[in-house]
Formats: structure tokens, C-alpha cells, sequence
């Protein structure tokens, strides 16, 4: 996409300024504060991580060097031990935070249950123990297929004590999916659940485990939760249920010490080919990225109760629910089901029960609840909320506006954060009480974060001019890979028109206002942001010519009041094949079954041809512009043949 296209259309010029009452007690103080250490961590990197990463962290070896730059590939406090774990749980013993809740969770029945940092200790070493019992050594893979249960983060955990290598499956995520993940990172040990509850019923985790793993030949071992009690097969030689090699493993574990740049975790994500993209972050750099900005963004206080409704297979759930909270040694409130059960008043009620003071969520969830009335939201209290986030694609203002208003009623700062699995931490974001606020900017750049706009040939453009979205400096809890693909995470982030290759392509494009303030676009690569989930349009189609009818297939998005972008899909099927409804929902379902019900179309248009160039490429433009209303406007000189346009738009749904 070139940068004439990149256009930000919002107009928005209310500010709305810290409260008194909130800077008062704000951890970062003042926006003079901000600018100074801002302009220190920009300008002096070396000086300013140094003095966070021993401030922050537990080290058992001081690093060397702060930083071994060779682009694209950072080494962060190289020489330096420590145990990511420790830095999460340990670190906590014989404070005053020992006995304080670590996590609070709900599960969609009802059921609640407080863990204590303590009890979140002993969980972790008894299954630390367990792990080591199974033959789980120090860089081995460990898949994770679980709801959002406790259990989940004691497996991220257990993972990070001896080193093992997480990858957090998303539960929703198909048996086909689940399988490509697995076999990309040869996975030994897979953790999953008899079920999950989602809607009142129960989500069949292990029966889709066994359905992967028919083709995953790496996985030695499969460890079961036991949460729903429905019945599930157990492969002999190859399953253990969780509570069985659990009793009587010792509730003290040894923790090893790790360098700073061993492999924490690779979670993968949507790029615009059809391969999800493993991304992987590493110990040290990661950790205080997360700690860091989580003690700031969120103003973290010691008697708050923090709430994230992200998933564990997010990487909203592994830096803002896991590592960035608990090592700041914070109380985590998890939820396991959907927010409309049994009506859709569910977080608010649970935001009351449980006095939560800080709330994350995404915009398509917002706007879910403004279409389900105010009503649900107003037989409710909420006077225990005092801060508010947004995470995953860009807020409309009309959005934020009910958000502050209705939930926050005016008293609580709304931290807009823009990052990405790639960037480990949050990048862009208000510091709350400091950061004036304008209603859909993520504003200005957190510690250490040097974004920059530029134009197709990396020259930095004028203020309120579009443009791609770069980052120009390395920072510490960025990605350090893609996991055995080091080409692709050359070529798919680093341009070497873009300041000598050392600077990285978020694939976002974005404007920066007269103040500085940062507005995200969206995306601009073949990858879709469809309910704040991003979706490779690659895969989309991939899924869908493995189909036995369909010829070819492109997907793109179309502007969604509700999810941000619907998934539209333009099928051609093999000859002497008929277009039929019914067709149109088979095809949905096997979307799903090979990647899971969020990539599901929103909407399938048969056409007897694509729009292509003379060389060949779809062009995606053009069916953007068809799934958007009908007019084409922009060049279609290169079209091969102008013929399918027409007959696209006749057949107009
Ligand atoms: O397009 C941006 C959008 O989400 C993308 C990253 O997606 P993912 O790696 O799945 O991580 C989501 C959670 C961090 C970005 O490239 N995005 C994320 N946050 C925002 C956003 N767009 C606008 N405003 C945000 N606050």
C-alpha cells in the first residue's frame, strides 16, 4: 500500500487532562517527569536500562554489557543469570506480599478461588517437579491448550523455572492449528484440559488434543487438567492426568538460573503469508519490558485488584495478565467464560463482587457492550474501578467515549496501549495522570520506545501526514527471532531502505498530530485485525482452497461497526460446480475446523473470476473497495480484465 493511501480520516480534538486527584497519587508523577526520562531512555539507553534492569530485577550473575547490537539481532544484558520464575514468584517470600492474593479467579459457573503468591509458589515447584519427572529439560518445547484457569499461568510459570520453552495455544484455536504449532516447534509435552466452560458449555480441549496429535509425532506426553469432569479418552503410555503426578511432587523446587537471553517463549502469530510466524521472546530484556511498563501504564498500587480480559494465548494474557503483573507482585483477577453469560451484565457484576480497580480490555468488546444496552451496565456500582485500558486495534471515539463516561463515569484515565506480539511490551500509551488524553490516540511513546512515521523510502514525513510506522531503536523486550525461520523475521520486519536495516516495520500505519500524539490506522500488510484478533488473510485462503470445491479464494476485511473489520471472502470453485448456500456454510465450518471459529467468514461471495494483474496478483484493492460498498475509485490500469469488477459489483450482496 503506498502512503497516499494511508489517510487517518479522524478529526477528534477533545483533551481531556489528568484529574487532580489522580496525579496526586500518580507513580510516574508529572509530565516533566515523563519528558525527562523519556528523553534519557531515547538518548541514553545504555544508561537508562542499566539502571531499570538492576532496580527491577533479581539477578543470581550480574550481566556485562547492556546491549550487543548487531540488526537485526539484540543480545540484552548479555552475561547476566537469572530465573524468570524467581523474578515472578521468590522474590516475593517474606515480603509482605507472601500472603497477599496473586490470583483471583472466577470460573464461568461461579466458582472463585484466591491463590496466594505463597500458594502460587508451591503450585509452580510441585509441577516444576513434575515436568523434571517427565524428562522436560532446560530449552525443550512445552505446548499449552488450556482455558483461562490458574493452572494456566502455573504451566507458564513451571515452564519459565527450568527453562522449558512455552507455546500458549489459544483454546479456540482448531485441531489443524494446534497441530501446525506443535510440529513447527516440535513440542514434547502438551498441557491441556479435559474441557473448558464458554457459553454454559463445555469446550472439549482434550478430545481436540487428540485429534492434533494424530499427526504430531514430537509429543512424548500429555498432561490433563481435570476441570470440567467430562469424559475424555486416556491414551495409555501417553496421557497423566495433572492431579495424579501432582500428589506428592515437593513443594519446594530448586530453581536453576538462566542466562538473559534464554528462550522464554514462541507464541505464534498471523503474517501475510499462510504460515503463522513464531515470535520468539527470550528472559531478561522480556521480563523488565513487561514489569516495567506494567507498573507505569497500569500506576500498579498495592492494594489494587487488576483485571485483563485477554486470553492466555495472547500475548496480552503472557506480558499484562503473567510476567509484567506478577513480578510487579500484583493481585491478577482472571475470568474463564464469555461476558454474556449468563447475561451480559457478566464483567460488570464480576467488577463489583471483587472490587476491581483496574480494568484491560480490547475496543470489539466495548463496543459489544454498548450494543447490549446501558442497562446492564447501569444496575451495577463500578465505584471501585479508578483506571481503565484498551489494547489490540485503535478505539473509535465514540467508543472511548462510552467507555470513560458509562464505565469510567469520568473519573478514570483510559491508557489507550499500542504494541504487538512482536514488540513483547506495550509501546505507545497515556501514562495515567500525566498524559493528557485525546479519545482514540495511544498518544505518546513509553520508555525507551523511538517510533517514527516515514514514507515508502523510510524519509520521515511531516506531522499529520500518514505513513508505515517504524521503530527505530532496539528495545529490550522486542522479539528476538521467528523460531527457525531467521529469514523470514529478516524479511518480514527489518527493510533495508529503511535506516541502513536497522529499523523495524511494525506493519501498522499511523500519524502523528501537531503535538506529537501518535494515531494508529491499522494495518497495512495482508493481515486483518478482526475483533482485535489479527488474522492472516494468507491462511484465510489457504484454509479454503484445501477445500475440494474451491478454485481460489481471497479474503479481505470490510469496516465493521462491531469487530473493527468483518472477514470477507471471494470464492471461485472448480468447474462444473454450483454456488449454493449450502456450500457457503460448509466452507464457513471447515475455516473453522482448520483454524478455529475466530477466522470463521463473515461473509462468502461466489464469482466466476478474480480481479488480477497481467502478472497475476489478486488484486486485494479492488475487492476491499467491492466488500466496502460497490464504487471503485483507484487505478485499475493494471486490471487484466475490467469485465470481473463489473460482474463483482452486479452480483452485489
Ligand atoms: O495493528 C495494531 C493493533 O494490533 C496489532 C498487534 O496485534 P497482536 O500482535 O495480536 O497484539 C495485540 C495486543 C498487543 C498492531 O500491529 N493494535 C494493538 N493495539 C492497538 C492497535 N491498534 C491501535 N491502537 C492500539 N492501542
Amino acid at each position: 500500500m503506498s502512503n497516499e493511501t494511508i489517510i487517518s480520516v479522524s478529526r477528534e480534538n477533545r483533551i481531556f487532562r489528568p484529574s487532580a486527584e489522580f496525579q496526586r497519587q500518580a507513580n510516574l508523577g508529572n509530565q516533566a517527569t515523563y519528558k525527562k526520562l523519556y528523553a534519557e531512555s531515547v538518548n541514553n539507553p545504555e544508561r537508562f536500562w542499566r539502571t531499570q534492569a538492576l532496580k527491577e530485577l533479581v539477578w543470581r550473575k550480574p550481566f556485562r554489557d547492556v546491549l550487543k547490537w548487531s540488526p537485526p539481532h539484540a543480545k540484552w544484558f548479555a552475561g547476566g543469570k537469572l530465573n524468570v520464575a524467581e523474578n515472578c514468584l521468590d522474590r516475593h517470600m517474606g515480603t509482605a506480599r507472601e500472603n497477599k492474593a496473586a490470583i483471583i479467579f472466577e470460573g464461568e459457573p461461579g466458582d472463585v478461588r484466591t491463590i496466594t503468591y505463597r500458594q502460587l509458589l508451591f503450585h509452580v515447584n510441585r509441577l516444576a517437579h513434575v515436568f523434571e519427572n517427565l524428562g522436560i529439560v532446560a530449552g525443550d518445547r512445552v505446548a499449552i491448550y488450556l482455558p483461562m484457569v490458574p493452572e494456566a499461568i502455573i504451566a507458564m510459570l513451571a515452564c519459565a523455572r527450568i527453562g522449558a520453552v512455552h507455546t500458549v495455544v489459544f483454546g479456540g484455536f482448531s485441531a489443524e492449528a494446534l497441530k501446525d504449532r506443535i510440529n513447527d516447534c516440535k513440542a514434547r509435552l502438551v498441557i491441556t484440559a479435559d474441557g473448558g466452560w464458554r457459553r454454559g458449555k463445555v469446550v472439549e480441549l482434550k478430545a481436540t488434543v487428540d485429534k492434533a496429535l494424530e499427526g504430531a509425532p514430537s509429543v512424548q506426553t500429555v498432561l490433563v487438567l481435570r476441570r470440567c469432569k467430562n469424559a475424555v479418552h486416556m491414551h495409555n503410555g501417553r496421557d497423566v492426568w495433572w492431579h495424579e503426578a501432582w500428589e506428592g511432587a515437593p513443594n519446594r523446587h530448586e530453581a536453576k538460573a538462566f542466562d538473559s537471553e534464554h528462550p522464554l517463549y514462541i507464541l505464534y502469530t498471523s503474517g501475510s503469508t499462510g504460515k503463522p510466524k513464531g515470535v520468539l521472546h527470550t528472559s531478561a530484556g522480556y521480563l523488565l519490558g513487561a514489569k516495567l511498563s506494567a507498573y507505569y501504564v497500569f500506576d500498579l498500587k498495592e492494594n489494587d485488584r487488576y483485571f485483563c480480559t485477554a486470553d492466555i494465548g495472547w500475548v496480552t494474557g503472557h506480558s499484562y495478565v503473567v510476567y509484567g503483573l506478577l513480578s510487579n507482585g500484583a493481585t491478577v483477577f482472571i475470568y474463564e467464560g464469555a461476558p454474556n453469560q449468563p447475561e451480559p451484565d457478566r464483567l460488570w457484576r464480576m467488577i463489583d463482587r471483587h472490587g476491581i480497580t483496574i480494568l484491560y480490555t480490547a475496543p470489539t468488546a466495548i463496543r459489544a457492550f454498548m450494543r447490549w444496552g446501558d442497562n446492564y451496565v447501569l444496575r451495577h456500582r463500578l465505584d471501585s474501578l479508578r483506571l481503565l485500558g484498551s489494547v489490540g486495534e485503535p478505539i473509535n471515539p465514540e467508543a472511548w467515549m462510552w467507555y470513560y463516561t458509562l464505565i469510567g463515569k469520568k473519573r478514570c484515565p483510559i491508557v489507550d496501549t499500542w504494541w504487538q506480539t512482536e514488540t513483547g511490551s506495550i509501546m505507545i500509551t497515556p501514562l495515567p495522570g500525566v498524559t493528557p488524553l485525546k479519545p482514540g490516540s495511544g498518544t505518546l511513546p513509553f520508555f525507551g520506545a523511538a517510533p517514527k512515521i516515514v514514507d515508502d523510502e523510510g524519509r520521515e514525513v511531516p506531522r499529520n501526514t500518514g505513513g508505515k510506522l517504524v521503530i527505530t531503536k532496539p528495545w529490550p523486550s522486542m522479539l528476538r527471532t521467528l523460531w527457525g525461520d531467521d529469514a523470514r523475521f529478516r524479511k518480514a520486519y527489518w527493510s533495508p531502505l529503511l535506516g541502513n536495516g536497522d529499523c523495524y516495520i511494525t506493519g501498522d500505519g499511523a500519524r502523528q498530530d501537531k503535538d506529537g500524539y501518535f494515531w494508529i490506522v491499522g494495518r497495512i500488510d495482508d493481515v486483518l485485525n478482526v475483533s482485535g484478533h489479527r488474522i492472516g488473510t494468507a491462511e484465510i485462503e489457504s484454509a479454503l482452497v484445501s477445500h475440494h470445491a474451491v478454485a481460489e479464494a481471497a479474503a479481505v476485511g470490510k469496516p465493521d461497526d462491531l469487530k473493527g473489520q468483518s472477514l470477507v471472502v471471494f470464492v471461485t470453485l472448480k468447474a462444473g460446480l454450483q454456488p449454493c448456500d449450502k456450500l457457503k456454510e460448509e466452507l464457513r465450518a471447515h475455516v473453522g475446523k482448520e483454524i478455529g471459529p475466530i477466522a470463521k467468514p463473515d461473509q462468502i461471495r461466489f464469482t466466476a473470476a478474480l480481479p488480477k494483474t497481467r502478472s497475476g496478483k489478486i488484486m486485494r484493492r479492488i475487492l476491499k473497495e467491492i466488500a466496502a460498498g460497490g464504487e471503485v475509485k483507484g487505478d485499475t490500469t493494471t486490471l487484466e480484465d475490467f469485465s470481473v469488477v463489473t460482474s463483482l459489483i452486479a452480483n452485489e450482496e
